[in-house]
């Protein structure tokens, strides 16, 4: 199949180096020249294990290719992705579709063939439909169709997340469109047997963000287990382990923390909410979950100033871990951004090491000093926070840690450590959902 893939953003890139990889013809297409000259000397322009690599393999191979030409791109392709932005609205969190109709635009006005245009970035229910309305204006005759392809995966593990999906979801209402994308993921079915889900357009679309808001209220309920169990005397990792042996409930994404961040959770929570207010269906456990969600990422602060002992005027915090989560560079809505704030409103002073984001977290933290290894962040510290569970941290020399800060004090927001460690070590340990 010969794919183009408009965006190469997180979804587009790691999508259309993935496709290439399965041996179809793919063309990358973004409007960034600067990136585009980057891909083409093999530079990343997000930090995603295994990505440099698989475009690097499949570029040699002459399967995956990068232009910022859309007509010469579109021309002959079997289908088009649209994998651009959408961002949340400033204002309303909808999510804003002004790319997405751009990209098509541009699309339509470069079809020369009945290609299938696929939507693969998140988008509220009723997209489609726009986007085929912009089709039938634009290029009336070329006989192009619309499906919708949501894609499920996860930062950090994204290639294994492509390649090995639970599902792949189809929204589709033609039976052309079903073909082509029976097609594109047949290399899928002969590995093993993740099944293709097809549906109509509009139930695809919605999938997606039932997807993402059942798991943001899976974390928040564990969330909000973790701070009964730290009033009662109870440890969320063994009631999580309880109830997540259930199959019904599933073990997974029951890690208790500092809260939900990262491009999708937040941004897809908020414009569900639109969407059900647009339509008078109050979602209200959704609604709570991005309140409750809000709120923990700024008591996180608080639960610090606690542990040094309910001040932190003068004090020096040091913080291991800046990005939402491991083995990214992704700094979008981040818990550390509350609660690096809330540390410096009350009076601290920062000091942070991440082993990736430093690039990105640079403009968005002002009076942030950088360290340069954890140790560095502990060094004469009144407290050391783990906010994100990079693997570097797990294996960190706490009693080295502990005898170079000021005060002893660890607050571990992941439950990296067991709380014997740390106290062998001779740190004073907070965790997340333990007495
Ligand atoms: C998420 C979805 O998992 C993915 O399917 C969708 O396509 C995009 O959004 P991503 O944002 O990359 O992926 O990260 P994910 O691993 O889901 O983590 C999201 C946030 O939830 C992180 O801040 C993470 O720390 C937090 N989280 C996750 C928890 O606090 N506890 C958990 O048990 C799991």
């Amino acid at each position: 199949m010969r794919i183009t893939m408009i965006g190469t953003g997180y979804v587009g890139l790691v999508s259309g180096a993935c496709f290439s990889d399965f041996g179809h013809e793919v063309v990358c297409v973004d409007k960034d020249a600067t990136k585009i000259e980057a891909l083409h000397r093999g530079v990343m322009p997000i930090y995603e294990p295994g990505l440099a690599e698989l475009v690097g393999a499949n570029v040699r191979a002459g399967r995956l290719s990068f232009t910022t030409d859309l007509a010469a791109g579109v021309k002959d392709a079997d289908a088009v992705f649209i994998a651009v932005g959408t961002p949340s609205r400033r204002g309303d969190g909808h999510a804003d579709l002004t790319y997405v109709f751009a990209a098509v635009r541009e699309v339509a006005e470069a079809l020369t063939r009945p290609a299938v245009i696929v939507t693969k970035s998140t988008v509220p229910v009723g997209t489609g439909d726009e986007v085929e309305r912009i089709l039938a204006e634009v290029a009336p005759d070329v006989g192009a169709t619309v499906a919708s392809n949501p894609e499920f995966l996860r930062e950090g593990a994204a290639i294994a997340d492509f390649k090995r999906p639970d599902r792949v979801v189809i929204g589709a209402e033609d039976e052309r469109a079903r073909e082509v994308l029976r097609e594109i993921y047949r290399p899928l079915s002969l590995n093993q047997s993740a099944p293709l889900v097809f549906t109509g357009r509009r139930t695809a679309e919605l999938i997606k963000y039932a997807a993402n808001a059942f798991l943001a209220v899976k974390i928040t309920f564990i969330n909000e287990i973790a701070d009964l169990c730290e009033a009662v005397g109870g440890d969320v990792q063994e009631v999580a382990r309880g109830i997540g042996l259930d199959n019904r409930i599933g073990r997974k994404f029951l890690n208790a923390g500092p809260g939900y961040g990262g491009s999708c959770f937040p941004k897809d929570t908020l414009a569900l909410l639109q969407t059900a207010g647009d339509n008078e269906v109050p979602l209200r456990i959704v609604e709570a979950t991005v309140q409750v969600n809000d709120a923990r990422k700024r008591a996180m602060g608080r639960k610090v100033i606690k542990a040094m002992g309910g001040e932190a005027r003068g004090k020096t915090v040091g913080v291991l871990g800046l990005t939402f989560k491991p083995d990214t560079d992704d700094m979008r809505d981040a818990p550390s951004l509350a609660l690096i704030q809330a540390l410096q409103d009350a009076g601290a002073t920062v000091k942070a090491y991440d082993p990736e984001g430093f690039e990105q977290a640079r403009p968005m933290l002002t009076d942030v000093e950088f360290a340069a290894s954890p140790y560095a962040a502990a060094e004469g510290a009144d407290a050391l926070v783990i906010v994100t569970e990079w693997d570097a941290f797990r294996a960190l020399d706490l009693s080295r840690i502990a005898k170079s800060m000021n005060d002893p004090v660890l607050v571990d927001l992941r439950n990296v450590y067991p709380p014997e460690e740390a106290a062998r070590a001779g740190l004073k340990l907070t965790g997340i959902g333990r007495a």
